[in-house]
């Protein structure tokens, strides 16, 4: 008897500590998905108040340096972008939808924000425009976006220096299409990372600090500082 009543209790435990792990269902995310997005408009810059600009977070990291051309006056590297954000259109209950506190949905799903390379010397169009890597939503409307590709600018040479070659080039990364009262950068570092960084046998990077400026026009605009 005392050995059976400790067996369910046992089992009472077990069943409960099942519940406490309960994870989200494949059913629990698409119902989640279904009740973010079946009215939501992607064309739409998200805050809830529209005369507030929206403030995303840039983290640039710089994954490799490819190379400098004195003749063309261009500098190539590879850059991974993390933007982050709050779009105040994906908030949940999270206990609405078996604990689901985030997910990754597909970047054509959702207004994401776009910054062009103004410097530079290969097409205009947005940085990561041929990457598709996911964002990552949380329930608070937290987004997390992460994109990158090869950065190619235009930067003056200094000659002044030779043969000991030092070269300095920014990248300029702007808001194109929203004005600062709409969109505004923020640099969450003032360096770039290089946790992704591979290190290039014939150049050394002596600086490599990040921040954010107002330019003409209104525009934001995230600069990369590279002194090689
Ligand atoms: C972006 O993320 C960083 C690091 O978590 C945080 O400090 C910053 O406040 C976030 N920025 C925005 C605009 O949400
Ligand atoms: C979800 O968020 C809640 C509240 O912050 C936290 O207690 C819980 O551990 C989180 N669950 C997971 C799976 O991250």
């Amino acid at each position: 008897m005392c050995f059976r009543q400790f067996g369910l209790l046992r089992f009472v435990i077990i069943v409960a500590s099942i519940e406490l792990v309960y994870a989200q269902s494949h059913a629990d995310v698409k119902r989640l998905y279904t009740d973010l997005f079946t009215d939501y408009r992607k064309e739409i810059i998200p805050t809830a108040d529209q005369s507030k600009p929206l403030v995303v977070g840039v983290t640039f990291h710089i994954a490799s340096f490819n190379s400098f051309n004195e003749v063309d006056e261009t500098m190539s590297l590879t850059a991974v972008v993390d933007m982050n954000w709050t779009d105040p259109a994906l908030m949940w209950d999270p206990t609405l939808y078996g604990n689901t506190n985030f997910t990754t949905i597909n970047p054509k799903d959702l207004w994401l924000p776009q910054i062009y390379l103004t410097n530079t010397v290969d097409p205009m169009n947005p940085v990561g425009h041929d990457s598709k890597v996911y964002p990552t939503i949380g329930y608070t409307g937290k987004v997390f976006y992460s994109h990158g590709g090869i950065l190619k600018a235009k930067c003056p040479t200094d000659i002044s220096k030779f043969p000991f070659d030092s070269q300095t080039c920014t990248l300029e990364l702007m808001t194109w299409g929203f004005v600062q009262s709409q969109l505004l950068l923020s640099s969450n570092f003032d360096k770039a990372q290089l946790g992704f960084f591979d290190a290039h046998s014939d150049w050394n990077l002596l600086e490599y600090s990040t921040h954010v400026v107002s330019v003409s026009f209104g525009y934001s605009m995230f600069n990369s500082k590279t002194h090689l």
